[in-house]
């Protein structure tokens, strides 16, 4: 089977967008069109589609959507609906960056425009240069990731940082989809990632797609796992990476790196630059979205708690930087003293 037998997560139409509904896989393969602001926020905030640059791509869509709709010949008019339809996408939810970042990323493209038609045409161009740029990103980031690997390797990963939470190929898993192009043999221990279980529904559905080898565990076996199975790595993907290289990502992130720590293996993160936010300068600074407790009492619709429990429902926890062996972007790797690295990679060449 061909990798990418796997579909995409999100597709332009001109009149509305389609999304793969991530919340029903693996059972059900559903796509479903987004006409309105209202419908892509909704699917934002609902995880229909989800993971820090899919997201970006799916507003970029979806302001642009909203933004061919304006009835007005005035630029400031145009622009000040503009800036309210991007500040109502922006609070779908609140920690991946790449969300503003995407959505920024229009508002600056069409400031320029000297009509409105030039400015609708702009948004739409922009929207689909971001998703193009993030496949061969996506791409670049499994190269480099794939250098860091010995053949044979086990290694660990949580959430989906797959080919659906990007525009292609994923960040943490991208280098497992190149080595299967290029006949090298990878496993894969994938965390089942409590309380949504992007793991077990998406990670592990979508690299059993592409034929690569791949373990599902539940989130408290890692540490068993890793001392059994010889997991030589863990990789992980990121929502937010702050100037100093904390780093926040799905809820359990955290814990793994202190695993990693405490094993002596190498603990990775992967991202593209556009999850790297030089104005957050700390993990301190990043919000943490806390979600609905019917997450945590109930699992696939069924109530496994008792009525009335207190719940604490954290969907991200930020990774210190001093437990992050190295940052894999598409400009190259990093290692430490990210303060001064992670800045320079916004304008250096990418390292071979
Ligand atoms: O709540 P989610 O499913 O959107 O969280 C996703 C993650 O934490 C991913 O690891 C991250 O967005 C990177 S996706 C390439």
């Amino acid at each position: 089977m061909s990798t990418f037998a796997i579909p995409r997560s999100v597709e332009w139409r001109e009149t509305h967008v389609t999304i793969l509904n991530q919340q029903k896989l693996p059972s059900i393969i559903e796509y479903i069109d987004l006409h309105t602001l209202e419908d892509v926020y909704e699917a934002i905030a609902t995880l229909k589609v989800r993971g820090a640059p899919a997201i970006g791509i799916t507003a970029a869509y979806g302001l642009a959507l909203a933004a061919l709709r304006y009835d007005t010949e005035s630029l400031d008019e145009f622009r000040r609906r503009l800036k309210r339809d991007r500040d109502y996408l922006a609070s779908a939810r609140p920690t991946a960056v790449n969300l503003f970042w995407a959505l920024d990323r229009l508002v600056t493209a069409a400031a320029d425009a000297l009509s409105v038609n030039e400015a609708k045409t702009t948004l739409v161009h922009e929207a689909i240069r971001i998703q193009v740029e993030d496949e061969d990103v996506c791409r670049r980031i499994g190269e480099h990731a794939l250098s860091l690997f010995r053949p044979g390797e086990r290694v660990m990963t949580i959430c989906n940082a797959g080919s659906i939470a990007t525009a292609r190929y994923g960040t943490a898993l991208a280098p497992f989809y190149l080595a299967k192009e290029k006949g090298i043999e990878l496993s894969v221990y994938a965390l089942e990632t409590r309380p949504v279980l992007q793991g077990a529904r998406l990670t592990a559905w979508e690299l059993m797609q592409a034929g690569v080898d791949v373990t599902l565990i539940t989130d408290n076996m890692a540490a068993q796992a890793i001392k059994a199975k010889g997991i030589g790595a863990i990789i992980v993907g990121a929502d937010r990476i702050a100037q100093n290289g904390d780093t926040a990502n799905k809820i359990g992130t955290f814990g793994l790196a202190l695993l990693a720590k405490s094993f002596d293996i190498p603990f990775y993160v992967a991202a593209p630059l556009s999850t790297i936010d030089l104005t957050t300068k700390t993990g301190a600074d990043i919000p943490i979205e806390e979600r609905h407790p019917d997450e945590v009492t109930h699992i696939a619709g069924v109530r496994i708690a008792p009525e009335g429990v207190n719940v604490y429902n954290p969907a991200f926890d930020v990774t210190p930087n001093e437990l992050i062996t190295a940052i894999i972007t598409e400009k190259g790797i990093i290692r430490g003293n990210y303060n001064a690295t992670l800045p320079s990679l916004f304008t250096k060449e990418e390292q071979h």
